[in-house]
């Protein structure tokens, strides 16, 4: 078979993995040849190829990003687009695309396998936010980059007697706020699944200060106070409409300022979350599914999402992992609110 494989969406440590993955046990097992497409849809779109080969594999384990580079595109708001997917795929042989990718990567997957394009899909994101699978790769690396961050933020916090805010990734989950508030021993955790109410952060912060303790606060980007709202919070939301990085945590940096008298600095950790060599369990999950991701083409089995479910990787149908967003169950809001007396 001569199989496509692209990369679409925000980066994620562990792309290369998969790709290493794929490409060697799909050439060593199973004879099979690859196209890379560059920059997510826009590679099959526009016939914007590479060589795939072991060769082109080799070395990239630990490396962050991706070689075959990302891109946002969407065929399917393109006018045409999606016809010209199908031909440039039928000109160039491809008979099966590898698509590995966070939310709309795999919309647009789930799309096409539905218009007969011979797709599987491997989940990405560092915000551990897609359905249908327990975990992610990118995010236990982006998770310990957060932590490293807050255990150094710590000692200059108290030495200087301030209290920190760090803003970490997650518009709409605070997976990597949770987890690494709590590996980092934050002593408020604020995620965009619950509003926090700001009088209660203040009174937390004042009563920290009283016993000698530099608060350090962790935020998500997409976390709220309960009485405001997004634009007059944050100010102006960037081109895509989203909440510009540094935001919130700069307002909440402000606020504690205003109201406590104390000093206070915000750190915006942004796409440092993302970038550089993946941990060693983000390398082997995601050399984990780039395998399932191969037998699955070679099965035929069109249309799945390779999955982890407990310790095991499984097929689940693409539709799964996009239906919905996996955001932070209620049942953990109480960890995030443990330290937070
Ligand atoms: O999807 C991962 C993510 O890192 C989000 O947490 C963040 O909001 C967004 O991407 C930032 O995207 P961009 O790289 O386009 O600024």
């Amino acid at each position: 078979m001569r199989i496509g494989v692209l990369t679409g969406g925000g980066d994620c440590p562990g792309l290369n993995a998969v790709i290493r993955a794929v490409v060697r046990k799909g050439v060593g097992t199973y004879g099979h040849e690859f196209v890379g497409f560059r920059d997510g849809w826009k590679g099959p779109l526009e016939n914007k190829t590479m060589p795939l080969t072991v060769k082109e594999v080799r070395g990239i384990l630990p490396r962050g990003g991706t070689i075959l580079r990302s891109s946002r595109t969407n065929p399917f708001k393109i006018e045409g687009g999606v016809e010209r997917i199908k031909a440039n795929l039928a000109e160039l042989g491809v008979d099966a695309l590898v698509a590995i990718g966070g939310e709309d990567t795999l919309g647009v997957a789930t799309k096409l396998t539905d218009l007969g394009v011979n797709v599987v899909g491997v989940p990405k994101t560092i915000d551990n936010d897609l359905n249908a699978t327990d975990l992610t790769f990118g995010f236990d690396t982006a998770v310990n980059i957060a932590m490293e961050a807050i255990d150094r933020l710590h000692t200059t916090a108290e030495s200087h007697h301030r209290a920190v805010v760090v803003e970490v990734m997650g518009r709409h989950a605070g997976w990597i706020a949770l987890h690494a508030g709590l590996a980092g021993g934050a002593n408020v955790i604020l995620l965009p699944e619950r509003r926090f109410d700001l009088a209660d952060v203040i009174a937390h912060v004042q009563k920290r200060f009283e016993i000698d303790y530099s608060p350090i606060i962790v935020i998500a980007e997409g976390a709220m106070p309960a009485d405001g709202d997004m634009v007059t919070v944050t100010g102006e939301l960037d081109s895509f409409g989203h909440v510009r990085l540094g935001g919130i945590g700069n307002w909440l940096a402000q606020q504690i300022v205003q109201q406590t008298g104390k000093e206070a600095r915000a750190v915006v950790l942004g796409h440092i979350q993302r970038g550089g060599t993946p941990s060693a369990f983000d390398r082997v999950l995601a050399t984990r599914f780039g395998l399932a991701a191969i037998d699955a083409v070679n099965d035929r089995d069109f249309g799945k999402m390779v999955a982890l479910r407990g310790t095991e990787i499984i097929r689940v149908p693409l539709i799964e992992a996009t239906k919905e967003l996996k955001t932070v169950p209620a049942h953990r809001f109480a960890e995030a609110e443990a330290f937070f007396d």
